[in-house]
């Protein structure tokens, strides 16, 4: 629990490495359950949804040495197949264990990420799935019990892509009888990355980065040694960062190619930027320009995770700019207070109108989730006087020591640790 506070009016300028993927190595570390010899993980993001994950596997048994970045898992160890609710409330990403779970015992009892089925953010996807693939679900108590007594291949067909359920599916899927093919698959960076590290312990998975996979269920998997892709979302806001303050920015270890559409929206704001394979500089422009019109979605689309640092940039372009969110209908909690700040934003429904203003002017806001807070952060980077954005506890969930990458890029910004005054519940986006 803690607040940022941030002195605008200094422009980030520098050099950069991008840590490694926060929604990269979360799945990938529910992937190791499913190997029976040591794992090692390289470029980790150390975020606290890495910690979390790591306790989870902990608590299920695995014994994990971890020296920086690199972590050392051995799965040949862990020998439970329930995640405390607890945990779970915490960190809703923790329901990729199921599939996980599944693929290792042929059960698992995962407490429930909040909500029913059809409430929010559901999960039914998920479940759709794993019952297609002979696995009973039950619903008891805050837990959802599943068992099964042979996990088949399937053809599965996703009403949506969702990459959560596309995830848990690999999962699954790599263990069971026979192939599963899956189609509208979620075609997100992430979703090749885990196809990579499952193929590398074993696993043989074709077609992951298009819309339909195919998965060659397999009886063993291995461990490996692998690195962990650089954060397309923490790039982007870093290059974000750069746009609204006037800076420049040389951001080492990406990949240009997983963040086109964030690229292509800052070259139509004015940036002048120059790519190489693992390398992006950008230089922001005197005067931002503003969009037509963003609409989020799925990958290749533009990235909703990226929604809230990119309208941060759009307050302050000369003219009007509009941003369509059709991945999460919630996500738009960081508008009220980039108002706050002086942005002129007038929502209708799933679409929010930016007005560019002149300038913003710091005050007091508070972040509701991981994304929109870090939007506050960088609109706090380019206001007038002081900023002061309360709840870390969703930044420090995505990016590893915020205040200090920033600050070494010229921010004036310091974290400051208090009590539980803004103890609010782990963000909660409502769904499409
Ligand atoms: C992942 C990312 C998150 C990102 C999102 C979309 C992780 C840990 N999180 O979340 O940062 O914003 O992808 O790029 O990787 N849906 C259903 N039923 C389901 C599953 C999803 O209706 O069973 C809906 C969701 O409510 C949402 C949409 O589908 O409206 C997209 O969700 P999904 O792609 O599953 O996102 P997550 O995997 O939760």
């Amino acid at each position: 629990m803690g607040r940022y506070r941030v002195e605008g009016g200094y422009p980030i300028a520098g050099e950069m490495e991008t840590k490694g993927s926060k929604n990269g190595v979360l799945p990938i570390l529910a992937a190791v359950l499913l190997t029976e010899s040591e794992v090692i993980l390289h470029h980790c993001p150390l975020i606290s949804d890495f910690f979390l994950t790591l306790e989870i596997l902990k608590s299920l048994g695995c014994r994990i040495k971890r020296d920086g970045r690199t972590v050392i898992i051995d799965a040949s160890f862990a020998d439970k197949s329930s995640i405390e609710n607890e945990i779970v409330q915490k960190m809703r990403s923790s329901i990729i264990f199921m599939g996980a779970l599944l693929g290792k015992y042929g059960e698992a009892c995962v407490g429930y990420p909040g909500g029913c089925e059809i409430g929010v953010r559901p999960i039914d996807l998920h479940l759709k799935a794993f019952r297609e693939m002979g696995v009973t679900i039950r619903d008891e108590k805050g837990f959802i019990y599943c068992t099964s007594k042979s996990i088949n291949g399937v053809k599965i067909n996703l009403d949506y892509p969702s990459v959560g359920a596309t995830e848990n599916i690999l999962l699954l899927a790599s263990k069971a009888k026979g192939q599963t093919i899956v189609y509208n698959a979620a075609c997100e960076p992430e979703i090749v990355q885990l196809a990579e590290f499952l193929n590398a312990c074993g696993a043989k998975i074709t077609g992951a980065g298009t819309e339909c996979i195919v998965i060659d269920g397999v009886q063993r998997m291995h461990g490996t040694e692998f690195t962990i892709f650089p954060d397309r979302i923490e790039a982007g806001t870093l290059l974000c960062a750069a746009a609204i303050t006037g800076g420049e920015i040389h951001l080492k270890k990406v990949k240009p190619d997983d963040m086109r559409q964030t690229l292509l929206r800052l070259d139509e704001v004015g940036c002048k930027m120059i790519e190489g394979q693992n390398e992006i500089y950008l230089k922001a422009p005197r005067v931002l320009r503003p969009v037509d019109i963003i609409y989020t979605g799925p990958y290749p689309n533009f990235p909703t995770d990226m929604q809230p640092q990119m309208m941060s940039v759009l307050t302050l372009a000369r003219g009007t700019s509009i941003i369509s969110e059709t991945v999460f209908e919630a996500r738009f909690k960081h508008i009220a207070e980039l108002c706050r700040l002086g942005a002129d934003i007038h929502v209708e429904g799933q679409t929010a109108v930016i007005k560019g203003v002149k300038k913003l002017q710091g005050c007091h806001v508070i972040g509701r989730d991981l994304r929109g807070t870090a939007a506050l952060i960088l609109a706090g980077l380019s206001a007038e006087g002081e900023t002061v954005v309360e709840n870390s506890q969703y930044v420090e969930r995505g990016y590893e020591e915020f205040e200090k990458t920033l600050t070494a890029l010229g921010a004036k910004i310091r974290l400051e640790k208090s009590g539980d005054r803004y103890n609010e519940k782990e963000d909660t986006f409502t769904t499409r």
